[in-house]
């Protein structure tokens, strides 16, 4: 048993992927309001990524389960305790997932960005109720103003799951503080 497999973290965690199950069919609202041509063209935009998170901006978008215990493998395995700085926060699935390998490594700091603050109030109740709160920091606005200071003098893991056209430039925001994985 570990902090991602027990209460309260794994029952939640449960709720959300059903949750995001739904919402993530191409019938819901939200993708349907918009043609694949125009998706295609708002994730390749530098600009335009606040018009297409707009429209989903009550769809989760999160990670498989899958991906979300390879993300707490991972950080659990590069030894993560300082910190974690992830792109794109959502209702929170992929940060809770972190926040449950710091916990098992014994502590540390992850600062997570989003800018939907309806998203940002729903993934805080969900880490309220995961008791994770003490170990987040989440950075409200666009992440390119809100990660281009105060970031830890050494950061153990960077995760993008943003708006993807501007993935190289959150990376040079970040890059120096990366700690060397060895
Ligand atoms: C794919 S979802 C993140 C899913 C989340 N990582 C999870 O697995 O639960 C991408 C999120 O990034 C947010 N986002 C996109 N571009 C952003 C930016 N420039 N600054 C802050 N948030 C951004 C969107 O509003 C959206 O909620």
């Amino acid at each position: 048993m570990n902090t991602l497999t027990s209460a309260p973290l794994a029952p939640l965690l449960n709720y959300l992927f059903e949750l995001a199950d739904n919402m993530a069919h191409p019938t819901n609202e939200a993708f349907r309001v918009m043609s694949d041509e125009e998706q295609n063209r708002l994730l390749q935009s530098k600009t335009d990524y606040l018009e297409l998170y707009g429209h989903l901006k009550n769809v989760p978008l999160a990670v498989s389960r899958e991906t979300g215990k390879l993300l707490y493998m991972l950080a659990r395995s590069s030894k993560a305790w300082q910190s974690i700085v992830e792109f794109g926060t959502s209702f929170g699935i992929s940060t809770l997932h972190l926040a449950a390998a710091l916990r098992d490594n014994g502590g540390g700091k992850i600062i997570t960005s989003e800018f939907e603050p309806g998203k940002v109030a729903l993934a805080r109740n969900h880490f309220a109720d995961a008791g994770v709160s003490d170990l987040i920091e989440v950075r409200v606005g666009d992440a390119l103003h809100t990660l281009s200071r105060d970031l830890p003098a050494a950061i153990d893991m960077l995760v993008l799951d943003g708006a993807k056209a501007i993935y190289p430039e959150i990376l040079a925001l970040v890059e120096s503080h990366l700690r060397p994985w060895c």
